[in-house]
């Protein structure tokens, strides 16, 4: 380590091996930040020698820094609706194991959230784990701030809290339901792993600060501790790629969730196990030609065979639910089909596989359009049009779609729709 930046990059290369997170723009940027203040604050003369004594304390505390703890409770609502609605009545049935894991709780609002919904059904354990152990004891504590609160309303607030000054302490008839621990979720403890297997795990907002490879080997670890049947919640800006065969996509009551298939098949992948939305863009030339080519799946529905595309495509949306493309192509059928709800509902998966899917937004404006409804419409080509000035035009693998045809088709609406609307007076 003769310079400063390969003594940056050393310290860099060891957190990112422990975290298993990339270490990237902002956070590479927070890292360097915390490391020259370190190594202020300890009196090194440089980076070099600092580096040279990072030991575990060190890293630590760095990490400490690094970490997005970010969280708040009840966080995208629908997914404890679903827990409510859906996953307490299988357990109360004996259909899924009462073990509920928050994986990567951060300061514990997550895990209490959960507790708040399943308080008073019997024998229902909760588990919330994290790496950063101030975290955890923060959620022990489970004292919190007004802002932590914000989704909250005020007879929610007297039933799980107790005011003490400007904060708010989580009643302790919630705090006993939960178990909290530190742990890095790439070396899960055995003695943990013997709390499972878990009807629902909450794995929502980590996936995403790690590198594809670390993110592998967590999914991996947690579907083996997922029971059949259970709920894996991941954020709704967070997506599964490739796991067909081990998990189901669900959309229902207005979000995200998967399921680990009943029958578990081990087949070979060639894939990652997960990939973020822009990384399914961006792979979007290597994916799915041997299953089907989208070009002849578009000529087909130009030529007007409805009802075979539609069978063909139920099929191959089967065997990968993971694809934007598919679902997109789904919407067109079904709009011809005249059914604008089914339509509307395979957009929401294309969307959801990947929020930057132009066409998407496109296509759901054409719909509300043909319903009447203009004003989502309008909202619907803005989302469009703004994607397609950002983008080098990306249209995926569906060529067929010319992207200047799509851009004036865009302009024209937009100032249709604009002209159309009723102009709001102060
Ligand atoms: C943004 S918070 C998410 C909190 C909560 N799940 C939510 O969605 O609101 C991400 C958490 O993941 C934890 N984390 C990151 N890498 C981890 C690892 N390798 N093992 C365990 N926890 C990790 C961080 O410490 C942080 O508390």
């Amino acid at each position: 380590m003769k310079t400063r930046k390969e003594a940056l990059s050393k310290i860099k290369e060891t957190l990112q091996e422990i975290t298993g997170h990339k270490i990237e723009g902002v956070h590479w940027r927070i890292l360097q930040r915390a490391i020259e203040e370190r190594k202020n604050q300890k009196g090194y003369d440089s980076i070099q020698s600092y580096a040279k004594r990072l030991n575990k304390d060190e890293i630590e505390w760095l990490l400490e820094r690094l970490l997005v703890k970010e969280t708040y409770f009840f966080r995208e609502r629908p997914h404890f609706e679903i827990l409510k609605y859906n996953v307490l009545p299988e357990i109360r049935r004996g259909d899924l194991p009462g073990a509920i894991w928050s994986a990567g709780c951060s300061t514990g609002e997550e895990a209490y959230s959960i507790a708040f919904v399943v308080a008073g059904a019997p024998g229902i354990r909760i588990y919330g784990t994290d790496i950063s152990k101030r975290a955890i004891e923060m959620a022990k504590e489970g004292l919190y701030r007004r802002d932590s609160l914000r989704l909250l309303n005020p007879d929610e607030i007297s039933r799980y809290f107790i005011k003490e000054g400007e904060y708010f302490r989580v009643k302790e008839h919630f705090r006993k339901m939960v178990h909290f621990e530190v742990f890095n979720l790439l070396e899960v403890p055995v003695g943990f792993e013997r709390n499972g297997p878990f009807g629902a795990i909450f794995l929502r907002n980590v996936l995403m600060y790690f590198s594809p490879e670390a993110r592998e080997r967590v999914l991996d670890k947690v579907l083996s501790l997922l029971a059949p049947g259970g709920y894996l919640f991941l954020s709704v800006t967070e997506t599964v790629g490739f796991l067909s065969n081990r998990l189901e996509l669900v959309i229902d009551r207005d979000t995200v969730y998967f399921r680990k298939s009943l029958v578990e098949e081990k087949v070979e992948r060639k894939e990652p196990l997960m990939v973020t939305s822009s990384e399914l863009s961006l792979k979007a030339d290597r994916r799915g030609r041997s299953l089907f080519s989208y070009e002849e799946l578009v000529e087909k529905l130009t030529e007007g065979e409805l009802e075979e595309l539609e069978e063909e495509l139920t099929d191959y949306i089967e065997k990968d639910p993971f694809q934007p493309e598919l679902h997109f192509i789904q919407s067109l059928v079904l709009e011809e089909l005249g059914d604008y709800r089914g339509a509307l509902l395979s957009l929401r998966r294309c969307l959801y596989l990947d929020p930057n899917f132009a066409l998407g937004y496109w296509q759901r404006g054409r719909i509300y359009e043909i319903l009447g409804d203009k004003l989502r419409a309008l909202s619907e080509y803005r989302k469009a049009e703004k994607l397609l000035d950002e983008s080098d035009t990306v249209l995926y693998r569906l060529t067929w779609f010319n992207p200047y045809y799509i851009k004036a088709f865009l302009r024209r609406k937009l100032e249709e729709l604009q002209e159309a609307q009723p102009v709001h007076h102060g």
